[in-house]
């Protein structure tokens, strides 16, 4: 049997449901997504339910972190399905907040960071994209107050950023990483899939392709500036217009040239057509 998930929309109920949580001393565990719900989204919500009684998704689409000519009027927005998505894995409760709640007129606070936020990798072709997430998830944190909420490996400079922020401005969630969900070829799953043209789709799963093969060849002994120019012109001769494609050191995401330098992690941002796509791996 499948049960229905609670839905809220204003910051006063989600507080008033979560304080009957906390009254029974239940752990509460938090999700932050953007709606448009996929297996991805799932297997955090799935994860969480391992480590708290209850399991707090937020739906909302962040205008602050979509810059002028990027995407928000266009984001998919899949309420009643999402809504039913959250049910079939057990989530508890569901808040999707209006704009002008979470902003309301005369907001005048961001949060800026400097480290993994200014690495010069989504940053440099998102200048402001960092800002408007690091804002919307204090926010969220704040409201929720909740004792762990997870992030997906997925969008790996946005976790170190939000990791940082937790520490920095001494939130109490416990931050969590998961892994990312991958279509059986290779493709990370995202939201924005669906804006690929069969076409597209088709050529997608070459970017994991291509990270793999990189890593495999670094693991190996290759050198690491060689074999990621090898995965790039592979991925230019598959149609990819490359935003980056870069190894970095898995904390900090300086520059390294050598194993020695890291851990490492590969991270790459590539368009198909009009649509972005971004992926990483560990080495
Ligand atoms: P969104 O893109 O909806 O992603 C919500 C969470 O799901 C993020 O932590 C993201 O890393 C994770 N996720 C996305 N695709 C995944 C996949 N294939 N496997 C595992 N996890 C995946 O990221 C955002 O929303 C927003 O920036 C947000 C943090 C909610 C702030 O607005």
């Amino acid at each position: 049997m499948t049960c229905s998930v609670s839905l809220v929309h204003s910051i006063a109920d989600l507080r008033a449901r979560i304080a009957v949580f906390r009254a029974r001393g239940e752990r509460v565990g938090l999700v932050p997504t953007m709606g448009a719900l996929h297996a991805g989204h799932l297997s955090l919500v799935e994860d969480l339910r391992k480590r708290a009684e209850r399991v707090v998704v937020t739906i909302f689409v962040n205008p602050k972190q979509f810059a002028a000519g990027e995407d928000f009027g266009k984001y998919p927005r899949t309420l009643p399905s999402d809504l039913e998505l959250l049910a079939s894995v057990g989530a508890d409760l569901c808040f999707a907040p209006a704009v002008e709640d979470m902003y309301p007129p005369g907001f005048s606070t961001a949060v800026s960071q400097e480290g993994p936020a200014k690495a010069d990798l989504e940053d440099h072709f998102r200048p402001t994209h960092f800002d408007g997430v690091a804002t919307v998830v204090t926010k969220l944190l704040n409201q929720a107050q909740a004792d762990v909420a997870v992030f997906g490996e997925k969008d790996y400079q946005q976790l170190l950023v939000i990791r940082h922020l937790a520490r920095d401005l001494d939130i109490a969630t416990e931050i969590l990483a998961a892994p990312t969900l991958r279509e059986a070829d290779g493709l990370a799953m995202s939201s924005r899939n669906v804006y690929l043209s069969a076409a597209e789709r088709a050529v997608a799963p070459a970017l994991h392709r291509a990270l793999t093969r990189a890593a495999e060849r670094i693991r190996a002994g290759e050198e690491i500036g060689h074999a990621m120019a090898e995965g790039y012109e592979t991925l230019v001769g598959a149609g990819f217009a490359i935003d980056y494609f870069e190894a970095r050191h898995a904390e900090t995401l300086a520059r390294v040239v050598t194993l020695q330098d890291g851990p490492v992690r590969l991270l790459a941002a590539a368009k198909l057509g009009a649509t972005r796509l971004i992926d990483n791996l560990a080495v």
